[in-house]
């Protein structure tokens, strides 16, 4: 039987992209609708970085298995790192969010319209703890343009392609995303640790 790894986030649209970037692990992907006794996590951190380790922590303790957890962010510079770790926060949906978002933007011209995204993803399991960090640069459109992805995509240009995250397939996203960067060493790092901790097994 395969080793478990579970995928700790209720977002579905993170869920999608990491589960994909995850496929070819010797490993069973897991999510949390399989745990859906397990409560919240109070994302109580101050950074990225403790947040995606309070949340693997948390749901390795709960289930045993290994576990990856990520936090992660939009950071605006015309609005001093805003909404950064309080993306999710920013309003009730992504509607919400990006109405928000452009709102606060209304008086600043597209050349100063540059942001970030960043995301931390986090990997604990038994004598585990690591993290690895990704981020990708772009700009604030004036309004939303495409339907795929989540979130902020739709006014979030990437402009080596011109294009938003929202008008990227799924494969084209993650290929350049902060996820897909964060993700991406993550998955390199867990196939040396399965075929040392293998190797160790078998001693
Ligand atoms: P949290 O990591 O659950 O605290 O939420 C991160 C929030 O940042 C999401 O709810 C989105 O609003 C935003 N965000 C993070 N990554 C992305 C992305 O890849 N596309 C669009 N929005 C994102």
């Amino acid at each position: 039987m395969r080793q478990k790894l579970l995928i700790a986030t209720r977002n579905r649209g993170k869920w999608a992209e990491i589960r994909e970037l995850l496929a070819d692990l010797p490993l069973e992907l897991v999510g949390l609708d399989d745990f859906p006794q397990l409560p919240e996590v109070a994302e109580s951190g101050t950074t990225f970085e403790e947040n995606a380790l309070l949340k693997a922590r948390f749901f390795h303790e709960r289930t045993g298995l290994l576990t990856v957890a990520e936090d992660s962010g939009l950071e605006v510079e015309a609005l001093g790192g805003a909404p950064g770790l309080l993306s999710a926060r920013y309003g009730r949906s992504d509607a919400e969010r990006i109405a928000r978002l452009l709102a606060e933007l209304r008086d600043v011209p597209a050349k100063r319209r540059t942001a970030r995204f960043v995301c931390v993803a986090a990997l604990v399991g038994p004598g585990l703890e690591r993290t690895f960090v990704g981020e990708v640069r772009g700009k604030i459109r004036l309004e939303p343009s495409g339907s795929n992805g989540f979130g902020f995509d739709p006014v979030f240009e990437y402009p080596p392609l011109g294009k938003t995250f929202a008008e990227l397939t799924r494969v084209e996203k993650s290929a350049v995303s902060h996820r897909g960067r964060a993700f991406r060493q993550l998955r390199d790092f867990l196939l040396q640790w399965l075929s040392r901790s293998g190797a160790r097994g078998t001693e």
